[in-house]
């Protein structure tokens, strides 16, 4: 009922997708990243549907972590930030959350509250994931700091593990050596240390297999877009979770020289069929999609004919001349790949899946 524009999510894709990430890991740990509310896909949600497959679930703050441990998660979850401000601590602590420790003012901070708040006896201690910036340069110890903090850290009352951590810059790209120089410098720290590692995002999980020890970090491959920048067997077998629809909801003829929408950026050649879709970027849809951008109308691939506005887009119906008001769209989804669509939109599939806004319904199913 009432506007045609839905999120379909396929649970069964999610699984199906986790379980192949999972398979790349000798341990069987890939821990289920589901920030930004499940990369647009409803965290609770994923979670739910994972909650048997996954040991673990990593988010972006203890405001995501809340949101999953209120609707009843109980498997650990990883905060991939660890805290902001030392506020956090009482209730991250209290919780059981596992964090990332990834500057010297978290230590700092750390230091001071369980100085002032000694742990005793039975106790639950902290799973300290301590993050290593291997070339990055965004968060994480220098290598050369890091054997002193994690001597540091394993030596306190209050900490239960620490697990060595970094995130690959390049894994993209299965050409580019800079993910073999961040994987030396973590595979010497490790034999030093004899720590175990979580180093695979996606990219790495699918294409670095040397990176697959220790727990691996799934993201957007859960969602079933491949983050590699070419084809791959494994990225060719993930599959779409989501499918964002929408419907015709008017059909109109213009003639050579008419314009269509804001600015008249698509100017008709000969006489064009045009469809109005249900979907804008008051939706998510990105309004930088390009002329020509890929939607499918009775499964059929047409383009788009104009800037997309708020609630609407318009395409040019050529291919389906027999197209009606009602008949299906699909912006992206299992037939039309989101890799495709962001490719038009000068961005990634991160965006496009992150950005859909609340007012989307999301339907989920699980066959
Ligand atoms: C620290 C960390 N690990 C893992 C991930 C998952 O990355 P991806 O979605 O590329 O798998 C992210 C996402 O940004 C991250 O920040």
């Amino acid at each position: 009922m009432g506007r045609p524009l839905v999120a379909e999510i396929n649970l069964k894709a999610l699984r199906h997708n986790y379980q192949l990430a999972q398979q790349q890991s000798a341990s069987d740990r890939a821990i289920a990243v589901i920030k930004a509310d499940g990369y647009g896909h409803g965290a609770v949600q994923v979670a739910q549907a994972l909650t048997d497959l996954a040991p673990a679930f990593a988010v972006a703050s203890l405001e995501e972590a809340e949101q999953l441990t209120a609707a009843g998660i109980t498997r650990p979850i990883l905060l991939l930030e660890g805290f902001f401000s030392a506020e956090e601590l009482p209730l991250l602590i209290r919780r059981g959350y596992h964090l990332v420790v990834h500057s010297q003012w978290q230590l700092d901070v750390l230091n001071h509250y369980f100085a002032g708040n000694p742990v005793s006896g039975g106790q639950p201690r902290l799973q300290v994931w301590l993050k290593v910036d291997s070339g990055m340069h965004r968060l994480g110890f220098d290598p050369e700091q890091v054997s002193d903090v994690y001597q540091h850290l394993i030596q306190q009352s209050w900490v239960e593990e620490v697990i060595l951590t970094s995130h690959f810059a390049c894994a993209d790209d299965l050409h580019n050596p800079f993910t073999q120089q961040q994987l030396n410098i973590m595979q010497s720290l490790k034999k030093q240390l004899k720590a175990t590692l979580s180093l695979a995002n996606s990219p790495a999980t699918l294409g670095w297999p040397s990176a697959c020890e220790g727990w691996l970090r799934p993201g957007i491959l859960l969602y079933g877009a491949s983050p590699l920048a070419s084809g791959h067997p494994l990225g060719d077998q993930l599959q779409a979770v989501m499918t964002l629809k929408s419907q015709l909801i008017s059909v109109r003829t213009i003639e050579a020289g008419e314009q269509v929408g804001y600015g008249g950026r698509f100017v008709a050649q000969q006489t064009t069929i045009i469809g109005v879709v249900a979907c804008g970027y008051g939706d998510g849809y990105p309004r930088q999609a390009i002329e020509g951008t890929p939607i499918l109308v009775n499964g059929i691939k047409c383009n788009l004919a104009g800037r997309v506005s708020m609630d609407m887009l318009t395409v040019d119906l050529t291919p389906v001349p027999d197209a009606q008001p009602g008949d299906p769209v699909e912006l992206w989804g299992p037939n039309l790949s989101v890799n495709e669509v962001a490719g038009y939109c000068d961005t990634i599939s991160y965006t496009l899946l992150t950005g859909l806004l609340p007012r989307v319904k999301r339907h989920y199913f699980s066959f």
